[in-house]
């Protein structure tokens, strides 16, 4: 059993295959207990009462009713307005304009399985492989209930928290603020990772010791965004790659977020994760239902890696769905690189037989296609095809890339609209704006009021003209700027603080729509390359576009952060000419093969401008490819050497079974004298025996103690080791 209720100690155990998750009940309070490896028993009966003494003692009363009392206890849902004075989960205004809420304990219920949330990315699983447990709280004044839904995984080691408010009173709820999860972990001794950038240099790790006070990382641009990631990790300052306490929170949602640490007095760390109460409000009618978005938690005491590894097997069990969840996806060639918007039917036919030569799978034709579009100055919203660069349509050109083995794909940026489009001349009132206020633009574009389900209807109806009339294995869905101005003229006054999750209802709906409409067509989600990678999004799309930065060593640094909550194979990966058009720099192809085979493989240049040696690289490139994928794609990741820490990248991944190993070691800079650099294996059996490709037999002991010695002779080099276990 995941989920344990203790009837005499009043303690809620939740428990995964190594991890358990506790809280319980004080009087009628939710107050936390643990959250670590298994363990059988909190406390001694009466459980959480002998916490709650002990914490109010500290302070110098033990009277619960005490505000003092509130503010130096462990929480597990805490609300404003009544002592405790930390960040809150819960913050609503009432109609009396009061603001203090109480939730007090009504019921629970444990059930087998999972259920989804409506309209919402959620992670799912059989009656067999979990158990769900939703406790219901109340507001004795307001009607407000509250049900606090936890799910147990009993084949990884994650447990999900969501939210559900619902309004049996007679008078408007504003919801002001709504974690989804909140923590009060009993230590200060931690430093929060969080991963940040901008275009073309995703996810970066940041490491800092946490204090007294808050440390907030957020999106307040309407996706979950290239600045920061929903993802939020606290760990022990000893904590490695490959040891020690590692607790990790990620969002399963991909608009505006808040993730943070607070640290207070008393020593506690309250962690948190929701929906960003900046610029947010919800107004609940009398009978209507809030669902707040799911987080995902793991714990580890193996290091980060072993947090990632968590997280990927949660994602990859329980969160991506369809045809491709588990099974091989093709190698494709995109144009975008090659050509921009310059192209005609002639010249990707011949970009799409460079591929065919190579054995790619699929061709897909990027940005430029439809309208006016020879620039990225107009057409967004004019999906029809443009005649002059593709005379026999996209279903023309989808037929000839068929005929020639290969499959078809194709670029859409459904949320945007061009000032320069028939759309727009048709619709100026279709996208997100303030009426009177300047509609600002970037990249030349406005974004479509998805909060409007008549404005998805359309788009979606526009796209099905496309899917019906040709035949297309593959859509790239692109979003390619931060939404400003934010209103919608369609909604009253009281609820423009809904846009931003409003617009996100639309755009799940959206892809709710195409994907069980196409179940056969493989999405891959992108956003000015990674400004939307996250676990909402993996709900729709198996796959994401991890960067607009193709530059092998720049590639390094991007795939590792994305790594700590992603399996490698949701991030698309290409293989681009060089110099590279982000940072033009110039890298072996051969270590542009070596970085993009680590993850979800492809092209993004014209192969028919490449030399034969470079073509007979790229050519390896894919069987090695094909050979590595499943324990690339299904194994145990272990983040050896950072690119972080220098010059030196080295990640393993294990056969779930322990039969394979890859390695894929990388040195950037060559170093004069070159000292050895050993790389240590980790996650082996120490006794079994590997075998390398030229027959070089070494034990689990030997590779994870002695280990592979590394030396930087030159710039840009690489390899792929792989080891099968005799
Ligand atoms: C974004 C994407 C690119 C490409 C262009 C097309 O930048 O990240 O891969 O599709 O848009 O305009």
């Amino acid at each position: 059993m995941s989920i344990v209720f203790d009837e005499q100690s009043k303690l809620f155990y939740l428990h995964t295959p190594h991890t358990s998750y506790v809280f319980g009940l004080y009087q009628k309070f939710l107050l936390h207990g643990y959250w670590g490896p298994s363990l059988r028993e909190l406390a001694p009966t009466p459980g959480l009462a002998y916490i709650a003494q002990m914490l109010g003692s500290s302070m110098g009363t033990s009277e619960p009713g005490s505000w003092l009392t509130r503010d130096c206890m462990r929480q597990e849902y805490p609300v404003y307005g009544t002592g405790d004075f930390r960040e809150p989960a819960f913050h609503a205004e009432y109609e009396d304009g009061s603001r203090e809420t109480e939730l007090l304990y009504v019921g629970h219920t444990v059930t087998p399985g999972k259920p989804s949330l409506p309209g919402l990315p959620a992670t799912f699983a059989s009656e067999g492989e979990a158990e769900t447990l939703t406790l219901e709280l109340a507001d004795p004044k307001t009607g407000l209930h509250v049900f606090l839904l936890y799910t147990a995984f009993s084949d990884v080691d994650a447990i999900t928290r969501s939210v559900r408010v619902e309004n049996r009173g007679g008078e408007v709820i504003n919801i002001r603020r709504i974690m989804s999860a909140s923590v009060d972990l009993p230590s200060l001794d931690f430093e929060a990772i969080s991963l940040f950038g901008g275009w073309a240099n995703e996810r970066n790790l940041q490491r800092q010791p946490i204090g007294r006070g808050d440390i907030t990382f957020d999106s307040k641009r309407g996706h979950s965004s290239a600045h920061q990631s929903p993802f939020l990790a606290l760990v022990r300052p000893e904590t490695t790659e490959l040891s020690g306490e590692a607790y990790g929170m990620s969002f399963i949602y991909s608009g505006n977020f808040a993730a943070g640490v607070y640290g207070d007095i008393t020593h506690t760390a309250r962690m948190y994760m929701g929906l960003n109460s900046f610029d947010f409000n919800w107004r609940l009618e009398p009978g209507e239902r809030f669902d707040a978005p799911e987080v995902a938690m793991v714990y580890s005491t193996e290091g980060l890696s072993g947090m990632s590894r968590n997280f990927h097997d949660l994602y990859r069990a329980h969160l991506v769905r369809g045809k491709y969840a588990h099974s091989p996806r093709p190698v494709l060639l995109n144009n975008w690189e090659a050509t921009n918007f310059t192209f005609d039917e002639e010249k990707i036919l011949s970009i799409a037989e460079g591929g065919r030569a190579l054995g790619v799978d699929l061709m897909v034709l990027d940005d430029g296609w439809f309208g006016k579009r020879d620039d990225p100055k107009s057409s967004l919203g004019d999906w029809y095809v443009a005649k002059n660069k593709l005379p026999d349509g996209i279903d023309g050109l989808a037929l000839k890339i068929e005929k020639m083995g290969m499959k078809f794909g194709l670029w859409f940026e459904p949320e945007m609209i061009s000032p320069d489009s028939d759309l727009y001349r048709a619709h100026p009132d279709w996208c997100i704006h303030t009426p009177g206020r300047t509609r600002l633009e970037s990249r030349w574009q406005l974004t479509l009021d998805l909060s409007r389900r008549d404005v998805c209807d359309y788009m979606l109806g526009l796209m099905y003209r496309v899917l019906d009339g040709a035949k297309i294995s593959y859509i790239k869905w692109d979003m390619n700027r931060s939404i400003c101005n934010i209103g919608s003229p369609a909604l009253p006054r009281e609820r423009q603080a809904e846009v931003p999750h409003r617009y996100m209802l639309g755009y799940y709906y959206m892809l709710e729509q195409l994907t069980s409409r196409y179940p056969d067509i493989l999405f891959e989600g992108c956003a000015s390359g990674g400004a939307r990678f996250d676990a909402g999004q993996l709900y729709y799309t198996p796959q994401i576009w991890t960067s607009d930065d193709t530059d092998a060593v720049e590639r390094l640094h991007i795939h590792y952060g994305t790594s700590l909550a992603f399996p490698p194979e949701t991030q698309g990966s290409h293989v681009s000419a060089c110099p590279n058009c982000v940072v033009h720099r110039n890298t072996p192809m051969k270590m542009r093969c070596d970085v993009a085979v680590i993850g979800q493989f492809g092209f993004e240049l014209d192969l028919t401008r490449e030399s034969e040696a470079d073509l007979a690289v790229c050519r390896q490139a894919i069987e090695i490819y094909k050979d590595i994928r499943h324990t690339v794609h299904t194994g145990d990741i272990y983040r050896l050497a950072s690119p972080f820490d220098g010059n030196f990248t080295a990640v393993q991944f294990v056969e779930k079974d322990g039969s394979r190993i890859v390695v894929a070691i990388y040195n950037v800079l060559a170093t004069p004298n070159a000292p050895f650099t050993v790389i240590r294996l980790a996650g082996l059996d120490p006794d079994a025996r590997y075998r390398d490709v030229v027959g070089n037999l070494y034990s689990g002991s030997y590779l994870m103690n002695v280990g592979l010695h590394e030396c930087a002779r030159n710039d840009f080099s690489s390899r792929i080791v792989t080891l099968d276990r005799v």
